[in-house]
């Protein structure tokens, strides 16, 4: 366990860095924004954070035989992902949503440049992620990364997933509306993650099915597991609040199904996960390891 941690944390700081770089890189182009936009944006971005979608936009590409002609596509790509994520944490913090204070370890943004710039910053995120697309991605996938994007994102997606999870608060879900709940708001990023991957390195339909179906699995082990911690963590380890899903009448698993349940549903996602790349062999094993991290994490 101990050895997966480590293997899985060093291959997320080494992800980390290049995504830091290359952001660097890209809020670099907007020269002409309001400087406070771009604080409360880098604010945000360069606040830590497992980095993990990135980091299987990437190692999707790799298990698929991406190599350099096409590694910029896939960087854009993870870049793009990490930007519609961080702004579904910057909405998902503020009052009008979770009312969260404490976010990677540091004050919410909206805590810090106010509620407008907050969701001003989140809005910005999203057509900047597309932007980000459309310039560094190459021209033979851009329409392909732009739809899986949105598809991942959108209505049917996280957003999606944020509508079903706030009017949930108000009524008990069952087991198979909660399982739809994870899947949207959090399954579709994990899932378009690895979608990407595949799409930057040109590969068969066949396998990026595959890679959907690691991702899916997977995005339902994340958010188990996120529910779980939030019972059994505390904000130091999480870097944000905890025990905040009970107060708020969240459905979550352990509410629904206690949390011995909620590992079993967890490990067995992970398995469904782990068979759908067995195909892959040893060229999935960097997304073995990042699926074994996402269910044994402390954080
Ligand atoms: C938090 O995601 C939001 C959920 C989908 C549960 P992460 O746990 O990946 O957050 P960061 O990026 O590491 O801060
Ligand atoms: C958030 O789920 C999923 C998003 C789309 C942001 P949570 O509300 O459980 O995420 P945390 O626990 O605040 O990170
Ligand atoms: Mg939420
Ligand atoms: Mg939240
Ligand atoms: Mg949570």
């Amino acid at each position: 366990m101990t050895t997966v941690n480590a293997d899985a944390e060093q291959l997320l700081s080494r992800h980390g860095k290049d995504l830091h770089a290359y952001f660097e890189k890209v809020l670099a182009r907007y020269n002409d924004a309001p400087a406070r936009l771009m604080e409360s944006i880098a604010y945000s971005l360069y606040a830590g954070g497992k980095r993990l979608r990135p980091a299987l936009v990437i190692e999707s590409f790799h298990a698929c035989g991406g190599d350099d002609s096409t590694r910029s596509s896939a960087m854009a790509a993870a870049a793009a992902m990490e930007l519609i994520h961080t702004f579904s944490l910057i909405h998902d913090d503020l009052p009008a949503m979770d009312n969260d204070d404490l976010r990677r370890g540091r004050p919410t943004n909206h805590k810090v440049f106010g509620e407008a710039m907050a969701i001003l910053a989140g809005d910005a995120m999203t057509v900047m992620a597309f932007e980000l697309l459309a310039i560094d991605a190459a021209p033979g996938v851009v329409g392909a990364m732009v739809r899986e994007l949105a598809s991942g994102a959108g209505p049917e997606g996280m957003i999606g997933g944020q509508v079903l999870d706030m009017e949930g608060e108000s009524k008990k879900l069952d087991m198979e509306q909660l399982r739809r709940l994870h899947r949207m708001k959090t399954g579709a990023l994990l899932t378009s993650s690895c979608r990407l991957g595949a799409i930057a390195a040109n590969a068969s339909e066949e396998t990026v099915n595959r890679l959907s179906s690691f991702g899916a699995n997977l995005g339902l082990a994340f958010q188990i597991i996120d529910d779980i911690l939030d019972e059994t963590s505390t904000p130091e380890q999480m870097g944000k609040a905890t025990g905040k899903d009970a107060a708020k009448g969240k459905n979550t698993y352990p509410s629904l199904v206690g949390l011995d349940s909620s590992r079993e549903q967890a490990d067995a996602a992970l398995q469904a996960a782990l068979e759908s790349i067995e195909p892959l062999g040893k060229r999935g094993q960097a997304l073995q390891t990042i699926a074994r991290f996402v269910v044994q994490r402390t954080h």
